[in-house]
């Protein structure tokens, strides 16, 4: 009968309900008329324990960590229905070998294995017993007894060892003469040829479940875990990644070795080598279609799938004596073999040579500094990291390349440390700062992977509905769903301010303790209604027409001026004259009006506005430095700029700069007020920094913008410049999540595979999608809760194709009549809005909190 290997990793075998599934799994393979080989990983946790014990004990710490072990085992065979007893020789041996550990103080690679290898042995027990007890002719195996790893030298041998995965004739007759009907055995485990435990390193389950399959020459190998197989991305950072169905061995081992979780890249040579097909299912969806990877799967060219290994660390090597200079390669990476380290991804230029190291791979913490110190007798050497390694994955991938620009756009303000390109054409990859993974990540899987490719998959979000409801958030309207559809439905499109959420922004940036100032850059919002919150909370305004700043004078006459900053950019003569006359503190911006019309300034206190020299911000429209930028004086202008002040008796009191919108990075206002500093040498009556507004809110998600970390990155310029006061003038941060755009669905469209959703109202309300590509969560408000079960394109009125308001939207079931709510709107939108098409743009109003 032939075999099948069935391998369950920690979380498929942690619970009764993985247990029963198992149990089916195997139950219908028998029907098959195959013969269940089933490799079990040990219970989740487990393996990270048994490390921990492994260095714990050797210090005499272990006595909790056994009993936490005990604990675990002890509810898993309750929870199965099994006795502990059947597990308990394990539990000794385990705490004779911690014990052990503990007498001699430390604990040797060979204790670790042996420690670690009871996870399985642990695992195996019980869950042999709970198919026993379901009637399952059930036979267990030492995994020692079945791999054997090939002699290797030093601690790899020990804890990352490798076996023959030839067929073995001799094994196949062993267990053919066995009786059972399915075999249970240990993952992660083999002995050497000494009769040692050693270990496959970690992920070793699947390598132990392929090279099993090759010695046995299996019909299959199954690999079951908690995704159900690989996908075009991960699907824990993008929930629309979709399933690859098919692939063949290369692509597989190239996206397992770029970091795919779901499939260990060991695994992938034993089974090319016996032509055995691996199937990848997921425990939690038992009936969800898989990934098959075989020999004759090839799907075509094009990217497959992108790749994120995270936590690696870059090495860089400079020296000008590289240049034409023979054998310094052979020198640097001859420092890298020494230390047993392994390099993967290798850029060279004449000056520098950048390598990346994988954690996973490599022992850092103890190797990296001596490295260091090695290389220096060679090089300039430095680490950078941690980083992240991106990689597109597939067939002919130089045929995308021309589309990538628009996701590498991002890189204009964050570094790409390395790109390598295999020479296979299998990949290639793009080294970046770790936290700029996500965002890549998820441009270029936009860019390159479209909803209606028939040959992928499902999504994930499909996959695994229950991800689709929301996440339990603190946003404002869900408490007030009905009262906003009742709104919607009898005014129509609406944008709507929630006051508290006002309130609440304000307080929060009146908090920073290292700024002095806090103004309301007042085109992010003008509306009156919140005007006035503001102005009781004690904000002052930025404004840059003289119809924001009249506004702003008339509703508050009792406001102090000097809290007022009039900031235009080439505006006309009479803009200025009426900022001077109204008293409120006015921003230059080029040198224009001092040469001009000198006269008009004679004798007044001015703001100057610099370019910063770096730029950030969400989107290339709304970064605001550089040459191509209107924005600001440059620093090569600037002591011109102090001439003509002193030539008109102009007092320069304030430096300001602002360096883009949407930032996210909190130590971006440190690096501007830098920059300001800098100027501040030719200016020396300047007594404000005004670093700007741009405070970024997250639209989709994602990690809001650490405001303790700016404060504490400002504080440092306050306490080296105490005669300074710092302000900062933001819009969005106040207003975007106070505000959400309201709009009933007025038709549907069913066109080829996509579906249209109608609102009453386009980007003559809301322009940010079409204009910057921004994605702002839509619900559908009417069936606020229910799970989406389809993808949709939110459209307006408007005689436009970029009339979107949202692309590839899951929501529920929608009809005429619902009505959608866009999120995170309440910033640069009415502000923005036009009567294009001579529709007038959503009204709007201010929520006040309810009563009571
Ligand atoms: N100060 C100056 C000089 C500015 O130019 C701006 C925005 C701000 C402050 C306020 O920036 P905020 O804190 O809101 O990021 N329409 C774009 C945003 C354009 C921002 C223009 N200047 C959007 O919808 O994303």
């Amino acid at each position: 009968m032939p075999y099948v290997v069935l391998k369950f990793g920690g979380s498929s075998v942690s619970s009764l309900p993985s247990w029963r599934t198992i149990e089916a799994v195997v139950r219908a393979r028998i029907a098959q008329g195959l013969r269940p080989v089933v490799v079990c990983s040990a219970l989740s946790e487990v393996s990270d324990l048994l490390d921990a014990l492994a260095t714990e004990a050797a210090a005499g710490r272990h006595a909790p960590l056994l009993r936490d072990l005990e604990d675990r085992h002890a509810a898993h065979a309750e929870a199965l229905g099994v006795d502990l007893e059947g597990a308990r020789p394990d539990l000794q041996a385990l705490e004779r070998l911690a014990l052990g550990a503990s007498l001699l103080g430390e604990s040797s690679p060979r204790v670790k294995a042996r420690l670690m290898a009871r996870g399985e042995l642990l695992s195996t027990r019980l869950g042999t017993a709970f198919l026993r007890d379901r009637g399952l002719d059930c036979g267990w195996l030492d995994a020692r007894d079945l791999l054997i790893a090939n002699p290797e030298p030093g601690v790899r041998g020990i804890l990352s060892a490798h076996c023959t995965h030839t067929l073995d004739p001799a094994l196949v007759a062993e267990l053919d003469a066995l009786p059972h009907a399915v075999l249970v055995t240990q993952g992660f485990i083999a002995r050497d040829p000494e009769g040692r435990t050693v270990l496959l390193g970690r992920g070793g389950s699947d390598t132990s479940a392929a090279v099993l399959a090759g010695r046995l020459g299996a019909a299959r190998c199954e690999l079951w875990s908690d995704v159900p197989g690989l996908y075009t991305a991960d699907p824990r950072g993008i929930p629309t990644a979709r399933l690859l169905r098919t692939l063949d061995y290369d692509e597989a081992q190239e996206l397992a070795s770029t970091g795919a979780k779901a499939l260990h890249p060991r695994a992938i040579p034993p089974l090319r080598a016996g032509n055995i097909p691996l199937e990848l299912h997921s425990t939690r969806r038992p009936e969800a279609e898989g990934t098959l990877v075989a020999a004759s799967e090839s799907a075509g060219t094009g990217v497959k799938a992108i790749a994120t290994r995270r936590g690696q660390m870059l090495v860089s090597m400079e020296t000008v004596g590289m240049w034409q200079q023979v054998g310094f390669l052979a020198n640097v990476f001859a420092c890298f073999q020494r230390r047993g380290l392994s390099v993967d991804l290798v850029s060279t230029s004449e000056l520098n040579v950048t390598v990346s190291l994988d954690p996973a791979a490599n022992d850092l913490d103890s190797q990296l500094e001596g490295l260091l110190d090695e290389l220096g007798e060679h090089c300039r050497a430095r680490p950078i990291g941690p980083c992240a390694a991106v990689s597109l994955v597939g067939r002919n991938i130089r045929s995308v390349l021309h589309r990538l620009g628009p996701a590498l756009e991002l890189f204009e303000e964050h570094r790409i440390h390395l790109v390598c390109q295999a020479a296979s054409d299998l990949n290639l990859t793009f080294v970046v700062d770790e936290d700029q993974a996500d965002r890549l990540v998820s441009r270029l899987h936009g860019l390159l992977f479209s909803d209606e490719d028939e040959s992928l998959g499902p999504a994930w979000e499909e996959t695994f509905e229950a991800r689709q409801t929301p996440a339990p958030s603190a946003r404002w309207w869900l408490a007030r769903a009905e009262e906003l559809c009742s709104l919607a439905t009898q005014r129509g499109p609406l944008y709507v301010y929630d006051e508290a959420s006002l309130d609440g922004a304000a307080i929060r940036l009146l908090g920073l303790s290292s700024v002095r100032q806090v103004l309301y850059a007042v085109k992010a919002n003008p509306h009156p209604g919140v005007l006035d919150r503001f102005y009781r909370a004690g904000l002052g305004f930025e404004t840059v027409s003289p119809g924001e700043l009249r506004l702003v004078l008339e509703r508050f006459p009792q406001l102090d001026r000097q809290k007022v900053l009039f900031t235009p950019n080439f505006a006309p003569r009479e803009d200025y004259a009426f900022g001077l006359e109204a008293g409120v503190n006015v921003t230059l911006d080029n040198l224009h009006p001092l040469e001009q019309w000198g006269d008009l300034f004679a004798g007044r206190a001015i703001f100057v506005r610099i370019d910063p020299g770096r730029g950030r911000g969400h989107h290339h429209h709304v970064r605001t430095v550089g040459t191509r930028s209107k924005f600001g004086v440059s620093a090569d202008q600037l002591p011109r700029l102090a001439e003509l002040a002193k030539e008109h008796g102009v007092t320069v009191i304030g430096l300001h700069a602002h360096a883009g919108s949407g930032v996210l990075d909190p130590e971006g206002w440190r690096d501007t007020a830098m920059a300001l500093l800098h100027a501040r040498s030719l200016f020396p009556e300047v007594r404000v920094l005004d670093l700007g507004g741009g405070l970024g809110v997250p639209e989709t998600g994602g990690a809001p913008l650490d405001l303790a970390a700016l404060d504490d990155s400002l504080a440092e310029v306050c306490g080296a410049y105490p005669d300074l006061d710092l302000w900062i003038e933001p819009g969005r941060y106040l207003v975007a999540e106070a505000g959400v755009l309201l709009a009933p669905v007025t038709q549907l469209k069913d066109k080829g595979p996509v579906r249209y959703v109608g609102i009453g109202t386009g980007m003559n309300s809301l322009i940010r999608p079409a204009l910057y590509g921004a994605a702002h969560p839509i619900v559908n408000l009417s069936r606020q809760g229910q799970p989406g079960t389809r993808r949709v394109q939110v459209v307006g009125p408007i005689c436009e194709s970029g009339d979107t308001l949202g692309w590839d939207r899951r929501l529920p079931d929608t009809v005429e009549g619902d009505v959608l709510l866009i999120d995170v709107a309440g910033a640069y939108g009415h502000a923005m809005s036009s009567r294009y098409n001579l529709r007038e743009p959503a009204a709007e109003i201010v929520l006040p909190p309810v009563a009571g």
